[in-house]
């Protein structure tokens, strides 16, 4: 983007947020890039992050499937643990607090909607009941087959993995019902056992506040910050509901910041950078 049309962007994005009474925050896995961790941007952007996968030939979508679960145990905790103890001792960058910071000035307070499953929102201390977390969590398990429809934590339990054998070595994570190998409660590709009501309900609640803001006149404003095009479940969402409640996408992402021109403000920054840009002085 041009310098001066990012700087008339980025009052835009102040005057709107100044305006409001509310925001949505959404993000993919851009958002979490600031804090060191990877993206899945294309092929070679997931290689870059899991080389072994590279070894295998294998893609982010045909290695995301819950079939490894039942075919090759060992490889699927290979991938889910890696990114389970990766995300466990990351810390979210500073950006999530200025926007939690923001959303909890609001009379009408946040909402998060991410596909992001890494937990990140609810360790920068943004409220459980106000973030959904569209394609699960990685900190929450299920059974693979699945015997029930019961989800449990995640936490206390360790996966160990040998990332030269792209293995998951020692004991995998049991299902609590049947013995049966666990899960992550986390939507894969061609997935048709993700247990959905965590999420669900998490939906539902975010159907209720917008029902509340309706109700007491509180208008809304979207920040979304690195969501990518390949999955653009997010970005779907960001539009649907500016169209919705007419309002604007501030749609922060360095590379893929285009939209329709009616509803989206785009800020071609990363995401700490952009985040901070648009909340500076903003009450
Ligand atoms: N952390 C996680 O939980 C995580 C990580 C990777 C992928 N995923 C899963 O992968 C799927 C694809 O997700 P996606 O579309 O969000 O990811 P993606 O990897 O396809 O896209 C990432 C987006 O982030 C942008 N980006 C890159 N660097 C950035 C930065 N510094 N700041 C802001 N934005 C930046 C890229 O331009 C791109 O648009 C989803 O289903 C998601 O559940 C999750
Ligand atoms: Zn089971």
């Amino acid at each position: 983007m041009h310098e001066k049309n990012l700087n008339d962007e980025i009052q835009r994005a102040k005057e709107l947020l100044q305006n409001v009474d509310a925001v949505l925050i959404t993000a993919g896995a851009g958002m979490g890039v600031d804090s060191g961790l990877p993206d899945f941007r294309g092929r070679e952007g997931f290689w870059k992050a899991y080389p072994m996968a590279k070894k295998l030939g294998l893609s982010f979508e045909e290695l995301a499937t819950p079939k490894w679960f039942e075919e090759n145990p060992r490889l699927a905790w290979a991938f889910y643990g890696h990114r389970l103890n990766l995300y466990r001792k990351t810390k979210p960058h500073k950006g999530f607090y200025l926007l939690k910071e923001l959303g909890e000035k609001k009379k009408g307070k946040y909402f998060v909607f991410t596909s992001n499953v890494d937990g990140q929102f609810q360790k920068a201390g943004f409220e459980d009941k106000r973030i959904v977390e569209i394609h699960g969590s990685i900190h929450y398990l299920q059974c693979t087959i699945p015997c029930t429809d019961d989800i449990w934590s995640a936490d206390g339990i360790e996966v160990i993995v040998d990332m030269e054998k792209f293995e998951a070595v020692g004991d995998l994570p049991k299902c609590i019902h049947c013995g049966g190998i666990a899960r992550p409660n986390i939507l894969q590709f061609f997935d048709f056992a993700f247990i959905p009501y965590r999420t669900e309900m998490a939906l539902r609640r975010i159907g209720e506040w917008f029902d509340y803001l309706e109700d007491y006149g509180y208008k809304l404003a979207i920040i979304e910050i690195g969501a990518g095009k390949a999955v653009p479940t997010v970005r779907n969402f960001s539009e649907e509901i500016a169209y919705k409640y007419n309002t604007k996408v501030i749609r922060i992402n360095p590379r893929d910041y285009d939209g329709p021109k009616d509803i989206v403000i785009p800020i071609s920054m990363g995401g700490l950078e952009g985040i901070k840009a648009i909340l500076q002085d903003v009450e």
